[in-house]
């Protein structure tokens, strides 16, 4: 394997690691914050997607360390997530909702620039962001059916 190109592919997967530790962050938040009935289905949707972002996260420090990176502390960390802030009304599902997909499109496009960066040198990364990208886009089709109700 090329070094160079291996050093990039732990460079973009530590970006996908924050990514995915940043929306347990606000999922957790916004899994709590907001109120009314009509919030309920997506505060439960989310509480449970907490776990499987931690897990995917683990997934990738497990595969950084593998091909030969350090697996960074939060003093690296740099938050992104502008749109999955909790709603500044916290009865605002539409906008809970519209930042779960924003945030989905950002996880989706940094997993296929791996998927392509690893093509003919690293099958196993590419493997594993496939599968993730996969989860990701399970998501994402969650989301946009919640947003149906609100259009
Ligand atoms: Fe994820
Ligand atoms: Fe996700």
């Amino acid at each position: 394997m090329e070094q160079v190109k291996i050093d990039t592919i732990i460079e973009e997967l530590i970006k996908v690691y924050w990514l995915e530790l940043e929306a347990t962050i606000n999922f957790l938040a916004i899994s709590v914050d907001l109120d009314g009935i009509r919030a309920e289905e997506i505060k439960k949707s989310l509480a449970a997607d907490i776990q499987t972002e931690i897990g995917h996260a683990q997934q990738l420090a497990a595969r950084i360390k593998e091909i030969g990176g350090r697996v960074p502390g939060s003093y690296d960390f740099k938050p992104r997530q502008a749109s999955l802030q909790p709603p500044e009304i916290t009865t605002d599902v539409a906008a809970a909702i519209h930042g779960v997909i924003e945030a989905e499109n950002s996880a989706i496009d940094q997993y296929n620039k791996i998927i392509r960066l690893c093509d003919g040198i690293d099958y196993v990364t590419q493997d594993l962001c496939i599968r993730l990208l996969a989860d990701e886009e399970t998501h994402r089709r969650e989301f946009k059916g919640f947003l149906k109700e609100y259009e």
